[in-house]
């Protein structure tokens, strides 16, 4: 079987980058990684990823300023290097230009803490709790030139339970977003539909 090759682009932790590429181990998983790239050196996901043996990289934006697209060009230039066929944002905390989304576009995706379209951007946790939200979630998306916007391929949710913060909220959610993306990025990887905008999202509650 021939796998598609994905690079996952990280800013930190790699929690989520970590579940693809343990998902990636199993023999009938239908894509690779090939490579697991940085804005930020000292991501700590770099190391998992080195620790992992998948081949890492950095590309630091700092040097390049304000020239956002300059950064991504370098970026992309990486990632073909790398024999990418999609690309996987896990905790890519920087905002894309259109160079980079239409590159990529319809083999990008996102995954956000939230039940997109509700919260995008920063803070999803807490602005649930305190909007009084019943059920919290994550969502896979393809991206888009707007901000946590593109078309959604599949959503997990969880409860939010009685005297949750921000905090207790986050980690059942980053559980669901670890058994979401894989599925979601297989899912894409085999669903020529999938990359041509979609039919519709597919709901992944949780068990
Ligand atoms: C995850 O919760 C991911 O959904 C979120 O950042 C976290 C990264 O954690 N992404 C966004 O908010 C994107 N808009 P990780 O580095 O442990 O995967």
């Amino acid at each position: 079987m021939s796998r598609a090759r994905v690079a996952v682009l990280i800013s930190g932790r790699g929690s989520n980058m970590t579940a693809l590429v343990e998902a990636a181990r199993a023999p009938d998983c239908p894509f690779e990684i090939a490579l697991v790239l940085s804005n930020r050196p000292d991501a700590e996901g770099l190391a998992l990823a080195a620790q992992a043996g998948v081949p890492t990289l950095a590309i630091d934006h700092r040097p390049f300023g304000a020239d956002r697209e300059a950064h991504e060009r370098a970026l992309d230039a990486a990632l073909r290097e790398a024999g990418a066929g999609y690309v996987a944002l896990a905790g890519y905390m920087r905002v894309l230009t259109p160079f980079l989304v239409e590159a990529w576009a319809g083999r990008m995706i996102n995954i956000h803490p939230s039940l997109l379209p509700k919260y995008p951007g920063l803070d999803t946790h807490r602005r649930a709790i305190e909007a009084g939200d019943a059920e919290a979630g994550c969502t896979a998306h393809l991206v888009t030139a707007g901000v946590d916007e593109g078309p959604i391929l599949q959503q997990a949710r969880v409860p939010v339970l009685e005297g949750d913060t921000p905090e207790t909220l986050s980690s059942r959610v980053l559980e669901a977003e670890h058994r979401l993306y894989p599925a979601a990025l297989a899912r894409l990887v085999g669903d020529a539909d999938a990359r041509e905008g979609y039919r519709g999202p597919v709901d992944q509650s949780s068990p």
